[in-house]
């Protein structure tokens, strides 16, 4: 049974993004996947404040929320971010989660002491913001991509929704959120992301 763990990234609750991430866990539970969702808005915890109290041990420091987190990051096989996009990027939240895992940055580039929590894992970015535009995703997807690495995984796939602004306005794409939820079904399951329609791969436009 995969371990998935799922960042959510939105201050709105049941939003857009939510909606989206809800399509994917229904997916992947269906085919018996655990899934833990945790709201980032809803822990208190700091950005990485460049302390270098990771630097020789590849530990952060900091004691607060976000602190058990590492343990799960290491257990976990799928990691997940849902974020809108806020000016072009992800939430302020969702990128102090990003910072905090300079410590595993550290473990790996570092000190070396190999892969986190003896495994690799997939990283999995669904997003959506309210505009139209060719580039609306490519900084964020930059980000995922070096997030992901940092913690041990690649940047597997991603469901990037345009056009969508109020809450709940992605009901109306049902195709989205198909493509969410098959996306899920494949990353619990250890599926060809390939074979999943409508979503984006690296290497594909976004
Ligand atoms: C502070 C803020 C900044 C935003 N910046 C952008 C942006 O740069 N580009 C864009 O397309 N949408 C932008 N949006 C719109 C949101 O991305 C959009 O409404 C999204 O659907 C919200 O998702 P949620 O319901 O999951 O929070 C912004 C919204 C807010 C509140």
């Amino acid at each position: 049974m995969k371990n998935i763990l799922l960042f959510l990234g939105s201050p709105r609750r049941g939003g857009n993004t939510d909606i989206l991430a809800e399509a994917f866990t229904n997916g992947a539970k269906s085919v018996g996947a655990s899934v833990e969702r945790v709201r980032l808005m809803d822990l208190k915890f700091s950005p990485c404040i460049e302390c270098g109290g990771c630097d020789d041990s590849g530990t952060c420091i900091l004691k607060d929320d976000f602190t058990p987190f590492y343990k799960k990051m290491e257990e976990a096989d799928v990691v997940v971010l849902s974020s809108p996009m806020f000016f072009y990027n992800i939430t302020a939240a969702s990128q102090a989660m990003v910072e905090r895992t300079q410590a595993f940055w550290v473990r790996q580039y570092v000190l070396k002491s190999g892969k986190i929590g003896g495994k690799t894992r997939d990283g999995i970015f669904l997003s959506a913001g309210a505009t139209k535009g060719k580039l609306l995703f490519e900084g964020s997807l930059r980000v995922m991509r070096y997030f992901f690495d940092a913690i041990g995984g690649s940047l597997e796939a991603a469901v990037l929704v345009r056009g969508v602004e109020k809450k709940g306005d992605i009901e109306k794409q049902p195709d989205v959120l198909e493509s969410a939820e098959n996306l899920g079904k494949c990353a619990a399951s250890g599926g060809d992301y390939s074979k999943v329609q409508g979503i984006w791969l690296p290497g594909g436009k976004s």
